[in-house]
């Protein structure tokens, strides 16, 4: 059992809280916020709730994300370096003092502090051309690899040197959990998939960059 009671997260997303692994800095420890799970669980429809709180566990969904048909191949196939070019390793799970939670590689930057994430970025330098291009890469790896993500949000990405260039990776967001297995198995179907989370990328790119006259889910109905 870890012990994360004199722990403070580093970062907080309104789903999980990440606290640095005390007896090993490299690591990322998540643990769910119960708070808010059970805030989600109660405003579903009573079909949904049928299905228990299992559901909108997110470290069980990004647990199953972790064995999708893409990710297990390539580490079959001794391709574990191009799985982890864009997600933090990942080290599955561990009892805490907090409750259960999932451990992965910390992204950090230069002085070793946690990574800033790509909404960071974004908000401070814009999307200029580095990170464009840092995009890019990362929309052909998601291609090159099949890898399903959910939609791509900046601030589930953070942004690592790598080899002198910035490069993004994913923390969060990874899977696909409506979709059946079957399904992604098929490799024109998952490409058809990935594309249009790359094409809906670009566009929140642009409503983060652009002045934001509408709220995210009013722009997507223009
Ligand atoms: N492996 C990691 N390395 C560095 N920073 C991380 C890592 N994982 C998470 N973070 C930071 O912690 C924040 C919250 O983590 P995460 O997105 O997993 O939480 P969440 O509650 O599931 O998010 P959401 O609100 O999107 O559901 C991220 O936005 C990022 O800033
Ligand atoms: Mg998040």
């Amino acid at each position: 059992m870890i012990d994360l009671s004199g722990c403070e997260p580093f970062a907080s997303g309104y789903n999980r809280h990440c606290y640095r692994h005390p007896d090993d800095p490299a690591l990322c420890l998540k643990v769910l916020r119960p708070e808010n799970i059970e805030a989600r669980y109660q405003r579903q429809t009573w079909p949904k709730k049928a299905l228990g709180r299992a559901r909108i566990d997110d470290n069980r969904q990004e647990l199953r994300a972790h064995r999708q048909t893409a990710i297990s191949k390539l580490l079959m196939n001794n391709q574990s370096s191009l799985v982890w070019a864009h997600l933090p390793r990942f080290h599955g799970t561990a009892d805490t003092s907090r409750g259960p939670a999932n451990i992965s590689e910390l992204i950090t930057d230069s002085n070793g502090s946690p990574a800033a994430t790509f909404e960071h970025y974004l908000r401070h330098r814009g999307f200029d051309q580095p990170i464009q291009e840092a995009v890019q890469r990362f929309c052909t790896w998601l291609l090159q690899t099949g890898i399903l993500t959910r939609n791509l949000l900046p601030h589930n990405l953070v942004i690592a040197d790598r080899n002198g260039q910035p490069e993004l990776f994913l923390v969060d967001g990874l899977g696909a959990p409506a979709i059946p297995d079957k399904l992604a198995a098929i490799p024109a179907w998952r490409r058809r998939y990935i594309n249009r989370r790359i094409r809906r990328f670009y566009l929140r790119i642009d409503w983060e960059t652009g002045n934001r006259t509408d709220t995210w889910e009013a722009s997507q109905k223009l």
